[in-house]
């Protein structure tokens, strides 16, 4: 009799993902959705070969150590910074993410919130379902201009090129972005954008949407300075992960009126949110749901559970974050 491998599955996921999981492996799977703290994760764990995750379980180096028989955790997102993709590496774990799949979605999204925040949507919103709409003004809840206006893009990934497109095709906006690499001159051309220095690009934009990946490096990348250095006018919108803007510094350049209004679906700490951001008005808070299209999130499901299946049935995986585990020799391999 063939024993299948065992995996587990750490949050709730389509019913239809786990039936698929269910052909090749031995699924134990959280579909109550239970909190697990770090110590639980590490006893369910234990003898599983392999291990889906949502971007917010944190597989450390401790977790692999006590975890001798996992080969492999795939993320469903595209965002990994919740693996030690070096400590992964060391032991010969294969971490693999979910990209390509969300990018118009998530796109979307941060246009979403990029005009939400700039033409005063949901303030606007709030005060007419408190019943303060009396009267009709010339200037109520005037916001900024979004078409035409100059759109700021720090990081250029995927992402980052699908929002440049919106922008320059659909909105006839000059785009600006930063990045740790430049764009080929083609490329560039495609999206309509143009590279700049990182202190240009919060001089010049008049909306800047943050798509860059978080790292120590990424920390706090917009932090007081940076913001000092923004328009006045200006909307921040942030798509990208929490720690990469300084919330409370954000929350006092909205508060005092160095920044017109932000977006943000990503925080420091989430799901807590900064006090002081929660009581201000022109930022528009959404929980961590860029991706959130029923379609998109199957899609994303899906490939996390075939990069599990490629990789535990066929020593191959769709998207892997650290390829050299695939071409360890034999007895470097962790075993099942
Ligand atoms: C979402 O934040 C993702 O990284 O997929």
């Amino acid at each position: 009799m063939i024993v299948k491998p065992e995996v587990l599955v750490t949050r709730a996921v389509f019913p239809e993902v786990i039936a698929r999981l269910s052909e090749h492996f031995q699924v134990d799977s959280n579909q109550s959705d239970e909190t697990w703290n770090k110590a639980e994760l590490i006893e369910r764990l234990q003898g599983k070969a392999g291990v889906f995750t949502t971007g917010s379980e944190r597989i450390d180096a401790d977790v692999l150590a006590a975890c001798p028989r996992l080969q492999i955790c795939a993320n469903m997102a595209v965002g990994y910074n919740n693996f030690d993709l070096d400590a992964m590496t060391d032991q010969g774990v294969l971490g693999t993410n979910a990209p390509d799949v969300l990018t118009q979605t998530t796109a979307d999204f941060g246009f979403a919130l990029l005009l939400a925040a700039a033409r005063r949507v949901c303030e606007s919103e709030h005060y007419l379902r408190a019943g303060q709409w009396r009267r009709w003004r010339y200037d109520m809840f005037a916001g900024a201009e979004v078409h035409g206006s100059t759109l700021g893009i720090l990081g250029m990934g995927r992402i980052g090129q699908a929002i440049a497109k919106r922008g320059a095709m659909g909105f006839d906006m000059p785009v600006v972005y930063h990045n740790r690499s430049r764009l080929t001159p083609e490329i560039e051309a495609i999206c309509g954008a143009r590279y700049v220095s990182k202190e240009e690009l919060l001089r010049t934009a008049d909306h800047l949407v943050l798509v860059l990946p978080y790292s120590h490096q990424s920390h706090h990348a917009i932090g007081a300075s940076e913001l000092d250095q923004m328009k006045a006018s200006a909307t921040l919108v942030n798509i990208a992960r929490g720690g990469i803007v300084d919330d409370a510094a954000l929350a006092d350049a909205l508060r005092h009126g160095r920044l017109a209004a932000a977006g943000l679906d990503v925080f420091e700490g989430e799901p807590t949110v900064h006090p002081a951001l929660l009581a201000l008005k022109n930022v528009v808070l959404t929980p961590h749901i860029a991706s959130a299209t029923m379609p998109t999130r199957m899609t994303m499901a899906i490939l996390a559970a075939d990069n599990l299946i490629g990789f535990l049935t066929a020593g191959q995986a769709i998207a892997p974050l650290n390829p050299q585990v695939l071409s360890l020799p034999q007895h470097a391999q962790r075993k099942g």
